[in-house]
């Protein structure tokens, strides 16, 4: 059984190395894409990805973050992809509502330029959305042509999830599944198609059960994993297959 955790801060760990980290994820069969969040951490995610075999990442710039966002950002970010192929995706982007609205018209519009980078370098998408999610629809149909979009650590309502669908996007699916009062997400994990179906972390947040309230890891994906297989009466065997399918479709260049 394999599993790709298609978002893990792992890079941001407290209470356990990188290195310990990711011997788990090696003992059990999990891959780690790892997302930036600023100009700075780009050229960490991409040192950390040319360290450690088991690891992928994507870089691009948080919404929380755009303020740091610039034309030197987009040539760095460039630069990092041509020189190396574990780089295979942007973000995580998007918009947040819920931290700071003060400078939303930035959000949208570093956003935008995100969008247009990644269809230019043909990449898939790793999409942050949160309390913007007919923003972030509304942008991402009017502005991404040719890129794969992932709505990571998806939280939002089943009528929202089909919405995303119906446009191609994939639903990563967290740890708050195994929540016992994640009623709208377990309701999303029980009916989306699996074919549309991603598994993630977005450690150290959000620890699935039964380690909740201790810092979460990439390799904690398989409780994410047998959650939505025993709502949907599957072996969690199915899930990791279909999952891992999915993840190499978008990014084939995971080997
Ligand atoms: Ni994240």
């Amino acid at each position: 059984m394999r599993i790709i955790n298609t978002h893990s801060h792992v890079n941001m760990l407290k209470e356990r190395s990188i290195g310990e980290a990711l011997q788990n994820c090696t003992d059990e069969n999990v891959t780690v894409i790892v997302p930036s969040y600023d100009d700075k951490s780009i050229f960490e995610v991409d040192a950390l990805v040319k360290k450690y075999p088991q690891i992928y990442g994507y870089v691009g710039v948080f919404p929380e973050e755009v303020k740091c966002f610039g034309d030197k950002t987009l040539s760095d970010m460039e630069r990092i992809i041509k020189n190396n192929d574990r780089i295979i995706g942007i973000g995580e982007i998007g918009l947040d509502y819920y931290w700071d609205k003060s400078f939303i018209d930035l959000q949208k519009e570093v956003f935008i330029k995100q969008i247009d980078f990644a269809n230019q370098m043909n990449l898939p998408i790793n999409v942050h959305c949160r309390e913007a999610y007919f923003d972030t629809l509304n942008i991402l149909k009017e502005h991404n042509k040719n890129s794969k979009v992932i709505m990571h650590c998806y939280s939002g309502s089943l009528e929202f999830a089909k919405e995303c669908i119906k446009e191609g996007f994939f639903i990563s699916l967290g740890g708050v599944v195994t929540f016992k009062n994640a009623v709208k997400v377990k309701e999303v994990a029980q009916n989306i198609p699996l074919e549309t179906l991603l598994l993630e972390t977005d450690d150290p947040y959000l620890t699935p059960v039964p380690f909740r309230g201790k810092e979460n890891q990439p390799s904690y994906v398989k409780y994410v994993a047998q959650e939505i297989a025993s709502l949907r009466g599957i072996s969690v065997e199915e899930v990791a297959d279909v999952t891992t399918k999915n993840a190499k479709l978008i990014f084939p260049r995971i080997i």
